[in-house]
């Protein structure tokens, strides 16, 4: 990958001063000279372009075949209705990834539904301008290392994506869950990084989605969803080589808490959601988890983000069956990473549960990492990862 199209259609020629509470403060330049920014990152070259009219957005994409390698568009309102644009971007047969700045699915409702995105490899939304460098990633790691995209259920964030290492298995296996606190603008695509890092260095991964809170997730769903994807490696694993007793489980922020609750949830009572597993994780890793509910909950962590991931279950079942820090003590490794620096979870939640699975011969080991913050540990160019990938090693 060496040259990309960043496209904005119509009204977004307004940024900055267009419904600054939705849309931020940057302007369509500011956001053009960001986009290069991120992309050099990568060595990538970037071109721009932003038309207010659906036929110019059309040629500038049929202009973009064959010359760049890939393209992140923001279609504004012809999203919602150009069938034009779909058909455009499915026939120029390059991987678009699709953006919009504001959380079009907590909006008027006709605005939750993109007629483009069947077109286009992926959708960000609901991250700002951030969302642009996200896709930007996107572009590079699905180029990198492109994955198999899975389902292990019948919903459309049932999917997971696989990818293979180039030596010969059994594989092992790293299972990764995102974070964003349950919530449904957060994706799979945060873990692409250390997906792509982990592939190269021989592990298996699979990138795993689930259902969030606002699109028919929260507790127990999203429980559920997790428990069945990693079951699903027992049906991927012939074909794929993959060694099931080497599958590690990896969560990032509210992720680690999937990740904690995955390895524990054989200990579950048989009525529990997600109890019984068919595949049983070696390890967890936590990076950055939420480590607890309850003091998370009390605490008004991320916005009120537990409330909003239980709903109305009872608290005292949810915390049981969904806290981590009930769910000690651990039967395998447990390995908890979290930086100094993070101030989305603040690193007592890593201090308080492995003070409280302290017992001999423990299996809890906190890695604490000098002044990182809570994206170093899945950034791979980081120490954090660093650190991690060292450990991951030894487990
Ligand atoms: C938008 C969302 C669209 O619904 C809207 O019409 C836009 C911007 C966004 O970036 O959030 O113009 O694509």
């Amino acid at each position: 990958m060496r040259r990309i199209l960043i496209i904005n259609g119509p009204n977004l020629n307004l940024l900055g001063s267009r419904d600054p509470d939705l849309y931020g403060t940057t302007t369509l330049a500011e956001l053009e000279a960001l986009c290069e920014q991120w992309a050099s990152v990568h060595s990538l070259e970037v071109e721009t372009f932003q038309s207010n009219h659906e036929g110019a957005l059309i040629d500038r994409l049929h202009k973009a075949s064959g010359v760049v390698d890939g393209v992140v568009i923001n279609p504004g309102a012809l999203t919602h209705y150009s069938y034009a644009l779909h058909d455009a971007i499915e026939a120029i047969e390059l991987p678009v990834v699709e953006v919009h700045i504001s959380n079009v699915k907590e909006r008027e409702s006709w605005r939750s539904h993109s007629v483009v995105s069947p077109a286009c490899v992926y959708t960000i939304y609901g991250r700002g301008i951030d969302g642009y460098r996200w896709a930007i990633d996107h572009l590079v790691h699905r180029t990198a290392r492109s994955p198999r995209t899975l389902a292990y259920a019948t919903g459309t964030d049932h999917q997971g994506d696989l990818r293979l290492p180039d030596t010969g298995g059994p594989h092992p296996v790293a299972v990764l869950i995102h974070g964003g606190f349950w919530r449904h603008h957060w994706t799979r695509d945060t873990m692409e990084a250390i997906a792509v890092d982990l592939t190269n260095r021989g592990w298996a991964t699979w990138n795993i989605e689930y259902r969030r809170v606002g699109l028919d997730g929260g507790y127990p769903a999203t429980l559920q969803d997790v428990g069945a994807a990693i079951d699903h490696l027992d049906e991927l694993s012939a074909e794929n080589h993959l060694d099931l007793e080497r599958v590690f489980v990896i969560g990032h922020s509210a992720g680690g808490q999937l990740a904690l609750w995955a390895a524990n949830r054989h200990r579950l009572g048989e009525d529990d959601p997600g109890a019984g597993p068919r595949v049983l994780p070696a390890a967890a890793i936590s990076l950055a988890g939420v480590t607890d509910l309850e003091t998370a909950e009390t605490s008004n962590l991320g916005n009120d983000a537990v409330s909003g991931f239980l709903g109305v279950a009872p608290r005292a079942e949810a915390y049981r069956v969904a806290s981590p820090m009930n769910l000690l003590p651990a039967d395998r490794p447990h390995l908890v990473v979290h930086g100094t620096g993070d101030d989305s979870v603040p690193i007592s939640f890593a201090h308080s549960y492995v003070e409280a699975a302290r017992h001999p011969g423990t299996l809890v080991e906190l890695l604490e990492i000098d002044g990182a913050d809570h994206f170093d540990p899945i950034t791979p160019s980081s120490s954090a990862w660093a650190a991690v990938v060292d450990r991951l090693s030894t487990l």
